[in-house]
């Protein structure tokens, strides 16, 4: 099984790091434009290969995508960060360029790829790839849900001081500090709701923590973070390249469900062999449908600066 990961910047060479150590897949091929910089981080990786005691074939490309030929999945990390004084507009105009073009190439040698999306503004990258390719629903899958629930479950587990691995949590709606929807209503432990173990003021607080969970560490790095970012991808490429069927919430063209039509949007879904194998219909209270409908306006909004 071959994974391509485009962009071997922090969350594309962790997301290589995790899919090797783990033995995902039996080969990644990292690809960036910057030259030297793929070949190395692949090397850097394959030099823990005796240490870490993993078979996963790891290279890198300099742009040269013929070197990604027959991936079962592709990831699209490739981008840049906003910079200061640089649009939200100008941000979209430039990622997506790139998330196009990058698109475009690994579709040339991998026609039956699944492609994957983590390129910010992510919901509205994922939209941009499957209109510009034009491939069916199933095949493009944005990855944000996973990282967000992952960052939900933290914040949890660190309120109930309990492992996280007990707690279960999904967010929903967009990838973004306000349009992001942490599930508290539904969210449990060890199969017993959060409520029963956490006031409604502390849950609160944990939706809050979650909403800002990635500004919070850009706040303390420098930078975005890239570990949990690059376990998410993994643990997304994972279910897909091994038919685990795992439900994790992923952005998906919508056409009706949960109200929404055009947009790509993040909802629970089913993933396996063939992608999205099915999008999750959870029954959403008055105030939670409220929250998706907003959500997707600010989404929607977003879109809207793509066509600009
Ligand atoms: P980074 O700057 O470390 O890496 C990006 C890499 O993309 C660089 O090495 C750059 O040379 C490469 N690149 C740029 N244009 C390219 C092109 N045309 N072809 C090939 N490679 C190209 O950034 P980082 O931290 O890895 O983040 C990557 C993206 O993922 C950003 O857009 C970031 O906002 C996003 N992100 C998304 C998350 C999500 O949950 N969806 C979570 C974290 C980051």
């Amino acid at each position: 099984m071959k994974v391509t990961i485009v962009g071997a910047g922090n969350v594309g060479a962790t997301c290589a790091d995790v899919i090797s150590y783990r033995g995902i897949a039996s080969e990644v091929v990292l690809l960036d434009i910057k030259e030297g910089f793929a070949e190395g981080k692949a090397m850097d990786i394959m030099q823990c290969a005796t240490t870490t005691g993993f078979n996963t074939r790891v290279s890198g490309s300099t742009n040269d995508y013929s070197k990604t030929a027959n991936s079962d999945v592709v990831v699209i990390t490739s981008g840049i960060p906003r910079k200061p004084g640089m649009t939200r507009e100008e941000l979209i105009g430039i990622n997506a360029g790139i998330v196009k073009t990058v698109a475009d190439n690994v579709l040339k040698f991998s026609p039956d790829a699944i492609i994957v999306v983590v390129s910010n503004p992510m919901d509205t990258m994922t939209y941009l790839t499957l209109k510009a390719t034009g491939l069916p629903k199933n095949r493009i899958i944005g990855m944000g849900g996973a990282l967000d629930s992952s960052r939900f479950k933290y914040y949890l587990s660190q309120a109930l001081a309990k492992p996280s691995n007990d707690v279960q949590g999904m967010v929903i709606g967009g990838h973004g500090d306000t349009t992001m929807i942490p599930l508290t209503r539904l969210a449990s432990y060890n199969g017993s709701p959060v409520s029963n173990f956490l006031s409604q003021e502390v849950l609160d607080k944990v939706a809050a923590d979650t909403m800002v969970g990635g500004a919070t560490l850009t706040g303390l790095l420098g930078t975005s973070a890239w570990y949990a970012p690059g376990a998410s991808v993994a643990y997304l490429v994972d279910s897909i390249l091994n038919d685990q069927k795992k439900m994790i919430p992923c952005s998906v063209f919508l056409e009706g469900e949960y109200g929404q039509s055009d947009i790509c949007l993040g909802v629970p879904c089913i993933i396996g062999k063939n992608g999205i194998e099915e999008i999750v219909d959870i029954q959403l209270n008055d105030a939670e449908k409220a929250l998706f409908a907003k959500s997707a306006d600010a989404v929607r909004a977003m879109n809207g600066d793509l066509k600009a």
